[in-house]
């Protein structure tokens, strides 16, 4: 107890104080082992609870309750038959939400959990059709950030089974790295004991890597932080799945996806007043704006989508990209950039 307690407290947030006045639900900056415990209460009453992952910040209800699991579609805007991921506190309890996991997906799951990875196995009776969108997987999560693992532990504690948490984002949209990007999505749908966690920034900033578990190898259905490269450097070469398409849906695989008000053009030129965003050792051109220039990858996926949403505010019209090349986590960045393209 002591040490979950001193863990905890010390998880204050960084980020400014915003003025918000007429939302209706509860915005927390500084979580403190009472204020988390608040907040897995609040999920087992059936409230909404948005907190920080690693990733991007997620819009969590109790993956066993209907009621407040459609609320998370109805907040979001999001279509019913697109499945949800399930957050759980430890890889212990995978068994409750999977069957028949293969041997490679325990190995991943032991290896990269707690971490920016989202496994598809076949479901156990727990995972009802509201969670998976009628289809027999459900996608489960560990995430690292200790603000949602003390989230998940207090409310297993408390008698719960797991946080069913789409990005914090209405459907289609950016999905936010701040409480401050989740409040400006979400805050007008939020109900009077919804709550929003101030965790700070993400700090991957785009959405966990998706692996479909469900056949003999693995495949990776949407790229993110953990790597084709890392995968195959811990399972074997070879042993990707990355020939055939996965029958397998998933929402993040729409060809539109990720996409700010502002038009996104792939490319070196910007014209003057458009915004443009690049490696820091692209010069800017001239008279464009320059939203981020990032000293490396990693800096690039942290900032990409609040370079996104700062285009928005600006009421930019257009904004160029230089896409990152590379096989590690700029695969995922393109993969954002190019789908955030396709108006
Ligand atoms: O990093 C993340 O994964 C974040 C944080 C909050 O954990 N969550 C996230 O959730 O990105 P969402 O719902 O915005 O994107 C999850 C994607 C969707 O495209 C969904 O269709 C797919 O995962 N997905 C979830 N469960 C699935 C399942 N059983 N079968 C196939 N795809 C699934
Ligand atoms: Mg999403």
């Amino acid at each position: 107890m002591g040490t979950r307690r001193r863990r905890v407290s010390v998880i204050r947030s960084r980020s400014k104080p915003v003025k918000w006045d007429d939302l209706r639900m509860e915005f927390i900056s500084e979580c403190t082992a009472d204020t988390i415990s608040n907040a897995a209460q609040a999920l087992k009453d059936g409230h909404l609870v948005a907190f920080p992952t690693e990733t991007v910040y997620g819009l969590g209800a109790d993956a066993t309750n209907e009621r407040a699991v459609s609320r998370i579609y109805s907040v979001k805007g999001r279509p019913s038959d697109h499945p949800l991921i399930v957050h759980i506190s430890s890889t212990n309890k995978l068994e409750d939400w999977a069957t028949e996991i293969p041997d490679y997906a325990i190995k991943l799951a032991r290896e990269f959990w707690p971490g920016p990875m989202t496994l598809i196995l076949p479901r156990t009776e727990l995972a009802k059709d509201f969670i998976t969108g009628g289809q027999n997987n459900v996608g489960l999560r560990v995430p690292a950030q200790p603000i949602a693992l003390a989230l998940l532990q207090k409310f297993e504690e408390f008698g719960g089974q797991g946080v069913a948490a789409p990005s914090a984002n209405r459907f289609g949209a950016v999905s936010p790295t701040s409480a401050e990007a989740v409040i400006n999505e979400l805050g007008n749908h939020f109900e009077k004991n919804d709550l929003v966690l101030d965790g700070s920034r993400c700090l991957v900033g785009i959405e966990s890597t998706i692996i479909d578990c469900t056949k003999f190898s693995p495949k990776v259905i949407r790229p993110g932080a953990l790597t084709e490269e890392m995968i195959e450097n811990f399972l074997g070469d070879n042993f990707l799945d990355n020939k055939n398409l996965s029958e397998i849906r998933a929402s993040g695989i729409l060809e539109k996806h990720y996409a700010p008000k502002t038009k996104i053009i792939i490319g070196q030129t910007a014209k003057p007043g458009t915004g443009f965003i690049a490696l820091a050792d692209y010069p800017t051109p001239p008279g464009a704006i320059r939203l981020i220039a990032p000293n490396n990858s990693y800096e690039f996926a942290q900032n990409l989508y609040q370079a996104f949403r700062e285009a928005d505010r600006m009421k930019l019209s257009a904004v160029s990209v230089v896409l990152p090349t590379g096989n590690g986590i700029e695969t995922a960045i393109r993969d954002r950039i190019i789908k955030s393209s396709k108006h």
